[in-house]
Parts: C-alpha cells; structure tokens; sequence
C-alpha cells in the first residue's frame, strides 16, 4: 500500500491548476467525495478509484446545507489531520478541503432540486437534504472536473439523486456506485456508528439482517407487504424507531408490491439519537 502524503488544497484556482495538468498530461482522473471521519469504508472507495485511474482526489467538506436545523451538522465527526493520514495510506493524490466559504459565497443563490427520486424514503423526514446534496456534488464535480466520480451504495438513494442530476445537466463525468463495506456482524460502515453507544452498537446488525431477511423472501416474486411488517416491527421489537422500511424498484425508487425486476430493500431508522440507513438489492 502506497504512503505519500497527498497535496492538500483549499484554493479552487489551485486545485484546476493540478487537475489540469493531469488532465494535459492524458491521465484519467477518480473523484471521492466525502465529508471527512474516513473509514475503512472510504478507503475501499479509493482502493476502487486506483483501479479505475491514474489521478484519485478525495474531497473533504462537511456541507452545512445537507443538514436539517435539528440533525448533527455541528457534531458530526471532524477531525482533518486524521482523514489526511489515512488518505496517504490509501495512495490519494490530492485532498480538496474547501472551506465553507470557498463551497458558499457571500451571496450564493443556487439550489439544484432532483425531483421524483428525492422526494420519498429519507426525502419526507430530511426536507432539503437532497437538494443539499445535488448542489454541492454538482459544484465538487465541476470544481474537480474527474472522469469518475465514486459514491458508497450505503446511500442508494442520494446515488439515484446524483446520477439523475448528472444525466440531467450533462455533466461529462461517469457516476459509479461501490458496494457497501460491513462489519463482520453486517453492519454498514458509516462515519455515524462512531455516536453508538455499546449497548445501541450490540443491537445495529439487526438492521441489516432484517434487510436480508426481506430481500431473501421477496425473489420469488411474492407480497411485500407481510415481510415488511413483520420486518418493521422485529427491528422495533429490538428498540429500533423505524423511519420507513420498503422494498422500491431499483431505478426510480417507487415502492413495489412484488418484486419483478431489479429491485432493492431499504431502511432508515434510529437507535437512540443515532439516525441508521442501509439497503440490499433484492
Ligand atoms: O455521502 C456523503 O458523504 C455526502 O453526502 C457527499 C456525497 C460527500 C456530499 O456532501
């Protein structure tokens, strides 16, 4: 595994500066965006993008639009010297960690709303999340202008919402989703499970063999409906508040009653203060 300490910018004229020589240079360059506490998860997504290309950057920015007014924007986990490290040892090339300002200037006027597939699973209980999400990917993919850029399958539907965004205004860069890195136990790694207490942290794989449990009995192409209640209520029964819990069809994201194409099972749900997604495909 490569150790170099990747070359940090905070300055856009800077960043394009680097990028395009690359570029000049004919190299193919992979885009990671995150919002730093990096985990192992991350660095599966740049293991993926060393495959694909010669130049990885990895952006670093917590985007305070993302955020609803009562979600943990300002407790979610920050710590740069750490994602920086950990970004040398996956081989990064460059770390682009804009600051608020730089992301959101005095005067800042634009939203980018994907309507349809924003609109339901975590769309009703995030309002303004994915319009959070669509506008700053559409700037980080400008301000880096990759030939690939990579998103985690853990958040299928903001994978959906870029996609359609990306098709939508002909932005000339591949979107590819990365299948979700688990803890042993079937967990999905997230930045998140670091608020879990051990108790809450004994109790989180349940979320995910329910999923399986879902996805596995919806293949013959039988009723959702009853797995998805019995489903519901184990995961309540183990101390879970289920937000929504439904079998959709892959591409647009619309629930299914029987499963008779690609098709995928997702979940969103707290345990205590920590708000948990996952998905399978079915
Ligand atoms: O998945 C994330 O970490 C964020 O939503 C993203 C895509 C970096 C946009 O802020």
């Amino acid at each position: 595994m490569p150790d170099s300490t990747p070359q940090r910018f905070t300055d856009l004229a800077a960043l394009r500066h680097c990028v395009a020589g690359w570029r000049a240079a004919g190299e193919r360059v992979v885009l990671v965006p995150t919002m730093g506490a990096l985990h192992e998860g991350h660095l599966a997504l740049m293991a993926e993008a060393r495959q694909i290309g010669r130049r990885t950057v990895a952006s670093i920015f917590v985007n305070p639009t993302q955020f609803g007014p009562n979600e943990d924007f300002s407790r979610y986990p920050r710590d740069l010297a750490a994602d920086l490290a950990l970004l040398a040892q996956a081989g990064a090339d460059a770390a682009w960690t804009p600051e608020v300002d730089t992301m959101y200037p005095p005067g800042f006027a634009t939203r980018i709303e994907v309507a349809g597939l924003s609109e339901g699973l975590c769309g009703p209980f995030r309002p303004g999340h994915f319009a959070g999400v669509a506008t700053v990917v559409t700037k980080l993919l400008n301000q880096v202008r990759p030939d690939v850029a990579l998103f985690g399958e853990k958040d299928f539907q903001q994978l959906r919402v870029i996609q359609q965004a990306v098709a939508d205004l002909d932005l000339a860069v591949e979107i590819r989703g990365v299948p979700t890195l688990r803890e042993i136990d079937g967990l999905a790694l997230s930045s998140r499970n670091r608020y879990l207490a051990p108790e809450e942290r004994a109790v989180a794989p349940k979320l995910h063999a329910v999923l399986a449990d879902i996805a596995a009995a919806s293949r013959n192409g039988t009723p959702v409906a009853g797995r998805i209640a019995a489903g519901k209520a184990a995961l309540e029964a183990a101390g879970f508040r289920v937000q929504y819990l439904a079998v959709c069809d892959a591409r647009t994201l619309a629930p299914v009653e029987r499963v008779d194409g690609p098709a995928r099972v997702l979940t969103a749900a707290f345990l205590g203060r920590t708000r948990l997604i996952d998905n399978l495909s079915v």
